[in-house]
């Protein structure tokens, strides 16, 4: 099976597409390598000693994606490209809007003119907003989106759906990650991000290599035991290893010719007038929530080293608790994520130490 990784040049990606390798599958990467570097891909390769095809493009270069689902016959697609910096897209909230959401009709435009109809999208556990409930089970109302950037998954979310509606024949594979951090245990792929890091993990790895003096913490007055917030921190290789099986479920979902798939119980949207199709949403997360001092401290025991940091006044938008509940992703798919805090702690620090300029060398 041939699927096609839209994104996959990127830090949960090119995960992603190891993972994928690994499973059997052959990969076709397209990416406009905005916020990436090919070098990732190179790796990739160098890992798992199986080549990969990639297409330098951008998803709003719709005769280019033409071209390249003529080239290469796709039977499904993982779609990771789009803008992803929260802080970013309150004041760039067109070119998130345009990218994101024009992006994402390109895509499925070109799939559809192509008869491919099978889609897994990146969506986050932002669609939850300031959550109703702890742990967030996917029955959990969605709440009001702090971000543009956030605003835009639950748009697409809510595209996907609709085009299922239109088309039951549609597969639509909607999953909601929590917060990934860490590294492919190799240090050769790991999360390289531009200028100043915007989340926890990766600005703490360039704390840890001399590159920023002080990590700031934002806020250590919510109510939670220690005053910081509580986030539900993931392994970018167990994230990986979920779209994989949720691939493999969704593809089994495809009907054998004249047969009715079974497997797509436990989907919703689906009827008995669209058993072809169907639409599943899960958390991609642990189940535990770690306070950001929890990391810290997690970070410094496994890497035997000290993390400056400050205090520093609440940011706009951050909710004070976020956790999964991960149980329908291990009922449905059989999923868990099995790496613990230490292990992302350590697999961040050695892609960083590794690497401190990043792919640049
Ligand atoms: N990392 C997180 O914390 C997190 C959490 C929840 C959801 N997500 C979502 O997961 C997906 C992947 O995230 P990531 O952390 O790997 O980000 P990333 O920036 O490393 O990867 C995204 C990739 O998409 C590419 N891209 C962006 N716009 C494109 C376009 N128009 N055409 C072609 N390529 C384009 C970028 O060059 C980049 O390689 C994103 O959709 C993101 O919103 C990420």
């Amino acid at each position: 099976m041939r699927i096609l990784v839209t994104g996959g040049a990127g830090y949960i990606g090119s995960h992603t597409c190891v993972e994928l390798l690994g499973a059997g599958y052959r990969v076709v990467v397209v990416d406009n390598l905005a916020n990436s570097n090919e070098e990732s891909l190179r790796r990739v390769q160098e890992i798992t000693g199986k080549g990969l095809t990639f297409v330098k493009a951008d998803l709003l270069d719709r005769a280019a994606l033409d071209a390249l689902f003529y080239e290469h016959p796709i039977d499904a697609v993982i779609h990771f490209a789009g803008l992803k910096a929260v802080g970013e897209s309150v004041y760039k909230p067109l070119e998130y809007y345009h990218n994101n959401i024009t992006g994402t009709l390109a895509l499925c435009d070109v799939m559809r003119s192509h008869g491919v109809k099978s889609i897994v999208f990146s969506s986050s556990a932002t669609v939850y907003g300031d959550p109703a409930q702890i742990p967030i089970t996917e029955g959990c109302p969605k709440g009001e989106i702090m971000s543009p950037y956030g605003r835009t998954k639950g748009m697409l979310e809510q595209i996907l759906t609709d085009l299922h509606t239109a088309d039951p024949g549609w597969q639509v594979m909607l999953l909601r990650y929590f917060n990934p951090i860490g590294a492919h245990i190799s240090g050769r792929i790991g999360e390289d991000p531009k200028g100043i890091p915007n989340n926890l993990v990766p600005y703490v790895s360039q704390v840890a290599v001399g590159k920023l003096e002080k990590l700031g913490i934002f806020g250590h007055d919510y109510p939670t035991p220690d005053g910081t917030c509580i986030r539900d921190y993931i392994h970018v290789v167990d994230l990986a290893v979920g779209h994989v099986k949720a691939l493999g479920k969704m593809m089994g979902a495809v009907p054998k010719a004249g047969a009715v798939a079974d497997s797509i119980k436990g989907g919703i949207g689906t009827s008995d007038r669209d058993a072809v199709g169907g639409v599943w949403v899960y958390n991609l997360g642990t189940g535990v929530g770690y306070s950001v001092l929890d990391v810290i401290h997690a970070y410094e025991t496994a890497n035997n080293i000290k993390i400056p940091y400050e205090f520093k006044p609440r940011r706009a938008g951050d909710v004070p608790v976020c956790y999964s509940d991960a149980t329908k992703a291990r009922d449905e798919l059989g999923w868990v994520a099995t790496h613990t805090l230490e292990d992302m702690c350590r697999d961040s620090y050695r892609w960083q130490s590794a690497n401190p300029r990043g792919y640049e060398g």
